[in-house]
């Protein structure tokens, strides 16, 4: 049975280069693409310089001996590979879902190649369906909530294992259910404006390459730019 998850993140790992600097995602798409990564320095020893999206992934890395380094060492990045929880017609992307949305982002906005990595199920038209992340300091966060429900939306602070879920940064997501996202430019633009917020999970304009896994084992590969 194919899992198309593990093969756009095996396809995506093909992209790597010997000598590349590349940005690692997170969750359980980008899981499969760092496995392959792995594979590769093991067995053809890829030569790789790699930032991580979340701790998790680092740690994952740093099991399957690929190379970590940190902002000190690299300032831009050839590749990053990571998966998205919608992407919408335009490529525009919510990310978040793993709660590493500020890694994510921090990371994409250094990278040339930004290639995104997709079950099927993941593709939409309209954003919004999935609850989008908003990560938030912890201090004063039901003010943020209340400003955040202002722009329409219902957020729900999220919850792992019955406790309040802490990013990797030390704060808090409220994940904020929109039904539908017209504007994904605008709305980030008034999430940014709210006191409070660190980062919101909306990624516009950025894909270069999504790469969609499909159930009967398919792949799509769209070059965007
Ligand atoms: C983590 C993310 C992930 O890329 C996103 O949630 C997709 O996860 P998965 O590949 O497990 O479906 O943004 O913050």
């Amino acid at each position: 049975m194919n899992n198309p998850k593990q093969i756009a993140g095996e396809k995506a790992a093909e992209y790597i280069e010997n000598g590349m600097c590349v940005g690692l995602g997170t969750g359980s798409t980008a899981y499969f693409a760092i496995q392959k990564i792995g594979q590769r320095v093991k067995e053809e020893g890829l030569q790789v310089k790699c930032l991580a999206t979340s701790k998790e992934s680092e740690q994952l890395a740093k099991e399957l001996n690929i190379p970590i380094y940190t902002f000190d060492e690299i300032k831009e990045l050839d590749v990053t590979i990571d998966g998205a929880d919608e992407v919408d017609k335009n490529y525009n992307l919510i990310k978040g879902g793993g709660g590493a949305l500020l890694r994510e982002k921090i990371i994409a906005y250094i990278t040339k190649h930004y290639i995104i990595i997709a079950d099927e199920s993941k593709v939409v038209d309209t954003l919004g369906k999935f609850h989008l992340p908003v990560e938030v300091v912890q201090f004063g966060w039901q003010i943020t909530f209340s400003h955040l429900q202002q722009l329409g939306c219902i957020p729900k602070l999220r919850e792992k294992n019955n406790e309040v879920f802490i990013t990797d940064n030390g704060n808090y997501i409220l994940d904020c259910d929109f039904t539908e996202i017209k504007n994904p430019k605008t709305l980030q633009a008034n999430i940014h404006a709210v006191p409070g917020v660190v980062e919101v999970g909306l990624f516009i304009e950025r894909v270069n390459t999504l790469i969609v896994g499909h159930k009967d084992g398919s792949i799509e590969v769209k070059s965007i730019k």
